[in-house]
């Protein structure tokens, strides 16, 4: 168990967390970076992958620190007479690695998709029995991510701990660092073997859909609130090197996504994007970025959110408290920092007051507290604050202990 529950913030002790865990260095944060799926589906092309490396780099995205271009399912052309993959000649013409050069070229990381059955869950090729091939293909074309899903694969938890583990060997015998997606959906509780199999990031849920609350469901896909719901208590389990993964930001889809769902409000994209900080989850936008509204664009390039997701303590956060639809939750920071997030999931606006005892801080320290989202300190004058939180709104305070 990694949380210490004790009374006061003053009695968790500073540690240096998991050194054994870390491993290869490739994820000591939570990857950052842009997925072509949700947004597009099988319109992903050379073309519009080139397209948003760029855009990425003149909006500031990358400056924030999204760091990889992946090209998730539909890719794949087929294999070869020798059992090479290669990509659909139509939306690929270049070829893949004159692609990756490319994303590598405006300085980004280049990932790409595949699947541990016979089919990919759209039906293309998947990798089963060409395991150590297709990872020394993906290393030739300069791939630095691979999303590894589940689909066509038999449900049982051995095989599909022994078929991660295979890949992730062969990722690991090309010599390349190649950071290792495990999507099995949380069905099989990676977060007890991915690490194990060589993992960095591994899904806990369903796919998210661009809705704010839908329950979960292996046809269809899930809201924000079931991907939190998912995340909740698996805190012991992410830490640098690996990461429980809620899946990708839906922010800014606006319900024309080929994921599905009716699309969400502003301040339900704003609390999904606070919320995946506050759990520590990888950073992955699913939108399109070349259309992307000055909304979708201030809640994607907040620096001061992102902070909290890319703290090097490296710790998820939890749930400390939920009543009538109000949630408080703590995620504790490097430096003695410590975020706070009020989560009101409720359809009325609520006054939330909370007091340090609940949220085990020290009644005798005094803390600047910040809204991250407003860009302002707050002065506390007592061991408690109140707060007014919106319908669906997520406020985000780091509080700064005083000298
Ligand atoms: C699964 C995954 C998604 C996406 C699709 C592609 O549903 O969970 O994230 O990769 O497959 O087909």
């Amino acid at each position: 168990m990694r949380r210490i529950k004790t009374q006061t913030e003053d009695d968790i002790p500073i540690v240096e967390p998991w050194p054994e865990w870390i491993g290869d260095k490739l994820a000591l944060t939570p990857p950052m970076g842009w997925n072509s799926f949700y947004g597009f589906g099988q319109n992903v092309s050379e073309q519009m992958i080139r397209e948003t490396a760029d855009v990425m780099v003149a909006q500031g995205l990358k400056d924030v620190g999204y760091e990889y271009i992946g090209i998730d399912d539909l890719w794949q052309g087929g294999r070869d007479e020798k059992g090479f993959l290669y990509p659909d000649p139509e939306r690929f013409p270049s070829g893949i690695k004159a692609l990756s050069d490319y994303v590598h070229s405006k300085g980004f990381k280049f990932g790409i998709y595949s699947d541990a059955g016979i089919k990919t869950c759209c039906g293309k090729v998947g990798s089963y029995l060409y395991e150590e091939k297709d990872a020394s293909t993906f290393a030739s074309w300069g791939v630095d991510l691979l999303k590894y899903d589940y689909c066509f694969a038999p449900n049982d938890y051995e095989e599909a701990t022994r078929r991660y583990t295979q890949m992730g060997n062969a990722l690991k015998a090309t010599g390349r660092d190649i950071l290792y997606s495990v999507c099995e959906w949380g069905v099989r509780s990676p977060w007890l073997w991915a690490r194990k199999a060589g993992g960095h990031m591994w899904r806990v849920s369903f796919d998210v859909g661009d809705c704010w609350d839908s329950p979960r469901n292996v046809a269809s896909p899930i809201g924000i609130l079931t991907a939190i719901d998912a995340m909740a208590d698996l805190e012991q389990f992410s830490g640098p090197g690996g990461w429980n993964d809620p899946d990708m930001l839906v922010v800014g889809l606006k319900g024309t996504g080929f994921i599905g769902g009716p699309g969400c409000a502003e301040i339900e994209y704003q609390t999904q994007m606070s919320m995946w900080c506050m759990l520590h989850a990888p950073l992955i936008i699913g939108c399109d970025v070349r259309n992307m509204s000055e909304s979708t664009k201030r809640i994607l390039t907040n620096k001061e959110i992102i902070a909290i997701d890319q703290d090097v303590l490296g710790r998820q956060g939890y749930r400390v408290h939920r009543k009538n639809g109000l949630e408080t939750w703590k995620k504790p920071l490097s430096n003695n920092h410590i975020a706070i997030a009020l989560l009101n999931r409720s359809e009325v606006a609520v006054n939330a007051s909370v007091e340090w005892q609940a949220l085990e801080l020290s009644q005798h320290k005094e803390y600047v507290m910040r809204n991250v989202w407003r860009h302002e300190d707050i002065d506390i004058l007592s061991p408690r604050f109140s707060q007014t939180v919106l319908p669906h709104e997520c406020k985000v305070f780091v509080l700064t202990p005083k000298e």
